[in-house]
């Protein structure tokens, strides 16, 4: 799947996205869905990411581009009410297939600050508390149940690479992940995010931005809070047996999170655990796994899942179960 920057260059100068013929391309790391590049236009600079513009059949294509306009459609949904939490847009239409998006200037990757142990709870909460407020806002609202309405995306790019592959991987578990598979893909409630991981979190002291949310669907806010804190709880075991205190951020995201959605919050958080088993072990045995966990540590999650989690424990005690199988202290004061 060659990029074609070139191609892309000449095709934003014809629309005026570009103004300098002199104007460079310049591919962002870190992407491995999209053409992203950081665009230099004169004395402006912004980000253009586009679907593929080369697939190996067009149905792929076509999808591509649909997801493109789910995330900018996503974008602009958000910026209605949290700004501050979604790249501006500067360029582009859902007809597109492409769109540009204001630069992000010094900004950290969280997940690159998560892995060199730099855990700030205050940046956990921010996620929380902006994941809170999409649901909150979207919480039965048709306009988004409308436009959202992707669950065979979604399906494609997450029930069956995360769960049902896991599935297939654990024949003892097989029946209880496809029952919870199913319940996630029945549930119409809320605006999802679907790739809410500190990966796609770029943050500032002042200011945490969303991005990456070409999976956006109109259904069970609970698993954007189990994708969240699956990641949390990997990063410790990831840490371990170096003691990074992961177990602050986890609460914090809890906490913040249910502020933000003091109604319908609660249920949310109660339904997460039984994603959140599927997801550890998904990280593991899915078609997504994370790359720096070891064999020993995969193991770990294989163990810790079926040994820790078939009752599916309320979130606190989850974290309890988790860090004290760890070794660290179950409760931190
Ligand atoms: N607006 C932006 N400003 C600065 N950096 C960005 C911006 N958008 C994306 N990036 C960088 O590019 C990476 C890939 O972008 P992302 O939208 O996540 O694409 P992909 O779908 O390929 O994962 C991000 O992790 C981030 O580091
Ligand atoms: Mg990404």
């Amino acid at each position: 799947m060659p990029d074609d920057p070139e191609a892309f260059r000449r095709l934003l100068l014809e629309r005026g996205v570009l103004r300098s013929p002199t104007a460079t391309l310049s591919p962002l790391t870190g992407g491995v869905s999209s053409e992203i590049y950081r665009a230099d236009d004169g004395d402006r600079v912004f980000v253009v990411k586009r679907a593929l513009a080369k697939l190996k059949v067009a149905a792929d294509w076509f999808a591509d581009t649909a997801r493109n306009a789910h995330e900018q459609a996503y974008i602009a949904y958000v910026a209605r009410f949290r700004p501050d939490a979604v790249p501006a847009i500067v360029a582009g239409g859902e007809a597109d297939g492409f769109f540009a998006m204001e630069f992000l200037d010094g900004f950290d990757n969280w997940k690159t600050e998560l892995l060199a142990g730099r855990t700030d709870p205050a940046v956990a909460a921010r996620a929380g508390a902006i994941l809170g407020d999409i649901h909150a806002r979207s919480h039965n609202d048709t306009v988004a149940a409308e436009r959202f309405d992707t669950l065979k995306n979604f399906r494609e790019l997450r029930i069956d690479p995360y769960l049902v592959s896991t599935a297939e991987k654990n024949p003892d578990l097989k029946s209880a992940i496809l029952a919870d598979a199913a319940a996630l893909a029945d549930t119409a409630e809320a605006l999802v995010h679907g790739d809410y991981s500190p990966k796609n979190l770029l943050v500032r002291p002042d200011r945490l931005v969303a991005l990456d949310c070409e999976v956006a669907w109109f259904g069970d806010p609970a698993f954007d809070v189990a994708f969240l804190l699956n990641h949390l709880l990997l990063k410790g075991l990831y840490h371990a047996p170096t003691p990074v205190e992961l177990r602050p951020l986890y609460d914090a995201v809890v906490a913040a999170y249910v502020s933000a959605h003091p109604i319908h919050g609660p249920a949310v958080l109660a339904r997460t655990p039984r994603l959140l088993r599927w997801l550890l072990l998904a990280r593991v045995d899915g078609k997504s796994p994370v790359e720096y966990l070891t064999s020993a540590k995969q193991d770990f999650v294989r163990r810790f899942v079926r040994t820790h989690t078939l009752d599916a424990p309320a979130l606190p005690l989850f974290a309890d179960r988790w860090f004290s199988a760890l070794g660290q202290r179950p409760n931190p004061a």
